[in-house]
């Protein structure tokens, strides 16, 4: 290999296994501008060496130069719509009609979720994707080849045998919910302009003339039909049959695609999925139902604008109008003020909503919101609903501009915002009634203390009458004192005060989770548990030390650092201990677990194994395995050829071991 090629090689790994952790593990180890120089590198090195280019380099992802506009597409076959079905009725109605043009008892569906983003349609010739182009208005589109080549799950070359001549494949590019919430997070968090939903992000993304715009966005595709096809293979049989095969070319298809024997089938899927829609990981508006049988399916035709052969069954809206009557500024356990826009109940993604939060102070000047105003309210899945955007014409002429507070609304202290900060926050800390509150409804919280009965409206009671003042409190309660409060009877009492006992026997990462440190989450708990083993050595940790410890940065580290250090924590602690709080001390590692806690990598080239199957080893024995060097590297396995990891390893002074010296201590640890 030439000096060139291996360069170009080693540059590509690097940029795909950098995709990987940006959009995969959602862990990138690099900057977005040592990923772009490296990108950058390679597209030089491709230039001036046309022959190192492949098909499938991640140079081919990003196009070099933003377009001046979008060339028009026209598509062999008109990309149609789908009609709609609203209620069970509809649907009997649907299947009725198909039976009755084919004159068949009962008819196979395919069952798919019906996702919610952009239609798009992409052509691969001899396996290379060629072109791609948005639906337009169903005959001419617009080419956006460069944008979706960017998007990381669409194969730039089919894998697989019997790669068609032309294949013309459409489907949905949408963006997942976690890649959303992100993504308008840090928009918030940046002062720019967040997006009103998945789809809207989807469309602004796909339509940048920029594709290394697009390429940072989080988008993903799925294919959903075939346009066109000249193959050397017979035609397929049915849809389910050409999903299959698009799957096994490398096409993303639905994992949750199912054929049914009739409509029947398709009711029981419906109901499956609507019960379960909150619980996925993208936004889906509905089903979507097609006559298998790609025959009958020619045999049906279409009218207009959508075929007589699908439907698409709605589901409730995620998205609804209403009125916004007031804005509440609540304090969370952290100090945080969060405003909380109260509004005209509506029915929105299947259940009542009359609160919405409006994040932070910048998110009310963002939107422009007044009191009054109509507003879009948005809930999908388990994010708490949001105002995404206000219905600007529909101002009434009373609107009120809504003033955030300078004091505290629960203790008046004056509230402080941190530079670079979006938050207003109370710093009064379990000074202030309203943290103490949500601090208490927190430790009991059920993945944290996991006390059952202890909601909001006993927790009050408890403040209000002095019972309890800090979490250690809760376990110096007696029925007797209980029994005396109002909504109280014996046998609740009783109850409690069991729930609070049963709690004292817990684990330490419950323990730490409980604490209410700030940005210490459940993850980060477990890992501290892990790492620690205990409370005291995580106690009388250092920011340096702490930082050992996996995703914990300096941020989180302080925050656990100044926990330790307030006398007023020291003594809570020390009170739930004496009360009998307790967690066994974990085991020390076994098997499967042995490297639990360290972080290796692999670079070069192996000659017993490949780079994969010792990556595999390491992780069955519980280690990490990570693309880059740094502090946090437990030791590196180098093979010949190894470059810049290696140096980097020495620079830091971490353990470097040759491949016959891993395979030995591999020996030992498996044994
Ligand atoms: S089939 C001719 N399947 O919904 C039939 N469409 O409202 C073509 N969509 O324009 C559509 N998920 O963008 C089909 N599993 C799915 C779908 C799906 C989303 C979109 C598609 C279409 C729109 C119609």
């Amino acid at each position: 290999m030439s000096e060139h090629q291996a360069r170009a090689k080693e540059l590509r790994e690097r940029l795909v296994r950098w995709s990987k952790e940006y959009y995969q593990d959602d862990a990138p180890s690099v900057s977005d501008s040592e990923f772009d120089r490296a990108l950058q590198a390679l597209r030089q090195l491709e230039q001036e060496h046309p022959e190192l280019a492949t098909p499938d380099s991640p140079t081919q992802r990003v196009g070099a130069e933003p377009l001046k506009g979008f060339e028009p597409v026209t598509h062999r076959h008109p990309m149609l719509s789908l009609d709609n079905a609203f209620s069970s009725d509809d649907l009997i109605d649907f299947d009725r009609r198909v039976r009755e043009r084919l004159d068949a008892a009962a008819i196979r569906y395919a069952c798919e979720p019906k996702l919610d983003g952009i239609a798009v349609s992409i052509v691969w010739r001899d396996g290379d994707l060629v072109l791609a182009a948005t639906r337009g208005d169903g005959r001419t589109g617009e080419g956006i080849t460069q944008n979706v080549r960017s998007i990381e799950c669409v194969p730039l070359q089919l894998k697989g045998a019997d790669i068609p001549a032309y294949l013309e494949v459409r489907g949905e590019v949408y963006m997942p919910r976690a890649g959303f919430e992100q993504f308008n997070k840090r928009a918030r968090e940046e002062g720019s302009k967040p997006f009103v939903n998945p789809r809207n992000a989807a469309a602004g993304s796909l339509r940048q003339l920029d594709s290394g715009i697009t390429r940072k966005r989080p988008l993903a595709f799925c294919a959903y039909s075939l346009g066109h096809m000249e193959s050397d293979g017979g035609p397929f049989a049915s849809h389910s049959e050409a999903m299959q095969q698009l799957s096994e070319w490398g096409i993303p298809i639905s994992e949750y695609g199912r054929v049914v024997d009739s409509i029947a089938g398709c009711e029981a899927y419906y109901e499956e999925l609507a019960e379960s829609r909150q619980r996925l990981s993208f936004d889906i508006d509905g089903i979507v139902f097609k006559v298998d049988d790609l025959a009958l399916q020619q045999q049906l035709g279409a009218v207009s604008r959508a075929p007589r052969w699908a439907i698409a069954r709605k589901f409730p809206a995620q998205e609804e109008m209403t009125v916004v009557r007031g804005v509440e500024f609540q304090v969370g356990r952290t100090g945080a003020v969060t405003p909380v826009a109260r509004l005209d109940p509506v029915f929105v993604g299947g259940v009542t909503v009359s609160n919405a939060t409006l994040h932070n102070a910048d998110e009310i000047d963002r939107l422009g919101l007044m009191t009054g105003d109509t507003v879009v309210v948005r809930r999908a899945g388990d994010v708490i609903p949001q105002v995404a955007a206000v219905v600007a014409d529909r101002r009434p002429d009373d609107a009120e501009p809504i003033a955030f507070p300078e004091q505290c609304p629960a203790c008046d202290s004056t509230l402080v915002r941190a530079p670079g900060e979006a938050v207003w926050r109370c710093e009064s800390g379990l000074g202030c009634p309203a943290q103490r509150r949500a601090s208490i409804a927190h430790f009991v919280s059920r993945r944290a203390m996991d006390i059952d009965g202890l909601g909001e409206k006993i927790i009050d009671q408890l403040l209000a009458s002095d019972l309890v003042q800090t979490v250690a409190d809760l376990y110096r309660l007696n029925t007797e004192q209980l029994a005396d409060l109002e909504r109280f009877g014996e046998k609740s009492a009783e109850n409690l005060v069991a729930a609070i006992a049963k709690s004292r026997d817990t684990s330490l990462e419950r323990f730490i989770y409980a604490l209410g440190i700030r940005e210490v989450g459940e993850t980060t708990a477990r890992q501290l548990a892990a790492y620690f083993g205990n409370l005291d050595p995580l106690i009388q940790a250092s920011v340096e030390q702490l930082q050992e410890v996996e995703d914990v940065g300096p941020v989180v580290a302080g925050h656990v650092v100044g926990f330790f250090a307030e006398p007023a924590n020291r003594r809570t602690m020390d009170s739930l201990i004496d009360l009998g709080v307790h967690w066994p001390i974990p085991e020390p590692d076994q098997g499967g677990s042995q490297l639990s806690g360290q972080t290796w990598v692999v670079t070069g080239k192996l000659e017993a194994m490949s780079r994969d199957g010792a990556e595999e080893a390491l992780r069955a024995l519980g280690a990490k395995v990570s693309g880059s060097v740094s502090g946090k590297t437990t030791a590196v396995v180098a093979g010949p050829g190894a470059g810049s990891k290696l140096k980097k390893a020495e620079t830091l002074g971490i353990e470097v071991i040759d491949e016959t010296e891993f395979l030995s201590r591999l020996n030992s640890w498996q044994a």
